[in-house]
This record gives structure tokens, sequence and C-alpha cells, in this order.
């Protein structure tokens, strides 16, 4: 049978009301790919996948709860659907939105939404209103906006993004037959550690598939739950985790706990040189934020406090790298310009 989106596969697992309408745009399915090379790089001796959630309709993992949200405002009768968005969930709230014929308003931190998302947004047709301020003031407008209007907030808050972002967990299971031993993913906002965590949960009640150690990966300058406290100025170049104030930041933090696992920080640095290992060793290009995980795990095996010997880890890469081209464009050298002939070009090549 042809593949007809994450609703048709698993909505019988999800707590979605009878009156939800499916809307899908095939989301889910995304690759568990192998990254030896990688494994390799940070010492070896164990099992490295990446899914690559860069590959869902809009470029990112936000898909997965979209699709979820949207089909149960639609069938709520819902006409607006609103957001606010470091740029991921902007685009994914109004891709669905226009397949559903519902209108989308999306409210983002001024100047900080990389060229790749904002574009997405407009051009599935959403209202982009940016916000002099930064994403958790986005976030407190739509809350208190949605409370007072029929307007449907469709931000992690709203619990059906979070069924739909279980299905992340369970398409892990079922491909891998069982949870892998680690899951290490960025966290931001929170919603996606929560759902992750709620997947495993269910699957493990259901089928005892097991359960992994979570490792949630702040960026250092929007750390609140390492620092246990909210960050009134987040700063990071993975700007879709810039966030000071997470919706879901305590039950972020009870997956962790829960799962033997923990949540870390890592600099930008580390961030950014994950994003360009993940691209060069292995051919798969992320965004910032979706090398957080990754550069979280190699900062835990460089300084001793993680043994991966012979574990089995699967690293969830949020959004493709093409959602923020400019942090690659901007320290590139100008590729060289020769002349168009075989004389210049061997020149160019034997230099
Ligand atoms: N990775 C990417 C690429 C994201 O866009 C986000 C969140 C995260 C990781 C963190 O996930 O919030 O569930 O902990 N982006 C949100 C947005 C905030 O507005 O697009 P989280």
């Amino acid at each position: 049978m042809s593949y007809r989106g994450l609703l048709d596969k698993y909505g019988t697992l999800l707590d979605l009301p009878s009156h939800t309408r499916p809307v899908s745009l095939l989301e889910g399915n995304t690759p568990l790919i192998p990254a030896e090379a990688l494994s390799r790089h940070l010492g070896g001796g164990f099992e490295l996948l990446v899914k690559f959630e860069g590959l869902n309709p809009t470029g990112s993992f936000k898909d997965r709860g979209m699709t979820a949200a949207v089909s149960e405002a639609l069938g709520r009768g819902a006409k607006t659907v609103i957001c606010a968005s470091t740029g991921n969930t902007a685009a994914s709230a109004a891709a669905y939105a226009a397949r559903a014929g519902l209108k989308s308003i999306v409210l983002i931190p001024e100047g900080k939404v990389a060229a790749g998302k904002l574009a997405g947004a407009i051009a599935y047709g959403a209202q982009v209103i940016q916000i002099d301020g930064s994403f958790d003031d986005a976030l407190t407008l739509v809350v208190e906006i949605s409370n007072k209007t029929p307007i449907c907030l469709v931000n992690s808050i709203n619990p059906y993004r979070i069924e739909g972002q279980k299905t992340g967990a369970f398409e892990i299971c079922d491909t891998l037959g069982s949870a892998p031993d680690w899951l290490c993913l960025p966290v931001g906002n929170a919603g996606n550690i929560t759902a992750y965590w709620a997947g495993f949960r269910q699957y493990n009640a259901l089928k005892a598939s097991g359960l992994p150690q979570v490792l949630g990966v702040q960026a250092a300058g929007a750390a609140p739950l390492v620092l246990g406290h909210p960050v009134e100025k987040p700063e990071t170049v993975a700007t879709a985790i810039r966030i000071g104030k997470p919706a879901r930041g305590e039950q972020a933090i009870e997956a962790a706990e829960q799962s033997g696992g923990r949540i870390i920080a890592v600099s930008d640095d580390e961030i950014i040189s994950m994003q360009k290992l993940l691209a060069t060793l292995e051919g798969i290009w992320v965004e910032p934020a979706s090398a957080a995980g990754l550069a979280g795990l190699a900062h835990e095996i460089a300084a001793g406090t993680f043994q991966p010997g012979g574990k089995r880890i699967v690293a969830i890469c949020t959004g493709h790298g093409l959602k923020d081209p400019d942090i690659v464009i901007k320290d590139l050298a100008k590729p060289r310009i020769v002349a168009p002939n075989m004389d210049a070009l061997m020149e160019v090549l034997s230099a």
C-alpha cells in the first residue's frame, strides 16, 4: 500500500479527537542514515545513525506535529491558525494551513530568522509579522491572542503537536526493531524532546521496544534548562533554538531524568564544527541547530563523560541545511573565477 502520511500510518496510536480531518503532505517516513565516518571520527566502536528530519515536506521535523495540529484545527472548524516561531514552525504551519484552506499568521523575532524559513512562510501564504523582541515575547503574544479569540494556536503547547511528533520515536523503533541505547537531539522550546520521550514510552508499553537514554542539547547562549533559570536575552548562531523560556522545559528535564540521560549545553563553535563535519564526512547538510545533538555527543565523548562503546546511538537532525544557507555562505571564500578554457581550468586544478 502506498504511503499516505503519518495520521494514516500511526493515527490509531495518537490521542486526537474524532472530529480530526486529516491534512497531510506525506510527512514523516524519514531515513535513518548510518554515519560510520562520523562515528569513526569520534573515536569509533559504536553505531551512529542520523534521523534526517530535514527531508520532511517543509524541510524540518515540525511537519510531524503540524499534520496533527492542523488536522484537528480544521475538523474543529477553525478558520485561522497562529504560531510564534524561530522559523521552522512558521513554514510548517503556513504550508499545512494552505493545504487545509486555512489562514495562517506567524510571529517571528525580528531579524533572527534564517532566509529559507522566512521565504517558506511567505511562499505558503502566511501573514508574517516580525516582533521587535524575542521568540519568548512572540510566544506570550500568540498564547494570549488564542485564549481571547477563535484563532487556533499551533505551537507545541498545543497537545496535538506533541501527539504528531511522537511518530518520530515510533519510526525509529519500527526501523530498528527496538529503541536505540541513546537518543541525542537539540532542545529549544522543548516540544520535540517531550514528544520523543512520550513516543518511546508508549511504544515500550505496547511492544516492549525498550527505552533510550536521552541527551538533550542546548546552545550555551540559550541554555535555560542547564542554567536552571530563564535567559532574558538568548543568543546563539543556532537561531532555531534561540529560546530563553522553553514552554515545555519541565517535561524536557523529566525526559532526561526519567531516561537516565541529561541536558547539556555546547558552544556555537562546537555546533558549527559539527555542522561542517556532518556535511563533509557524511554528505548530510543540516541547519546549525540540527547539529546541536551531535555536537553534544561529541562534547561528552571528548570530555570522557560518555562511553559510547558498543552502543547504538540515534541523533535527530531536525532541519535541512538549505534552510539557513547564509551561515555557510558568510564564511565562504568566493569561488574563484577562471576563463572558460581547458588551460585555465587545468592551471587551477594543478595549483
Ligand atoms: N531544531 C530545529 C531545526 C528547530 O527549528 C527547533 C525549534 C528545534 C530544533 C528545537 O525543537 O523547540 O521542540 O525543542 N524550532 C521552533 C520553531 C522553536 O519556531 O521553529 P523544540
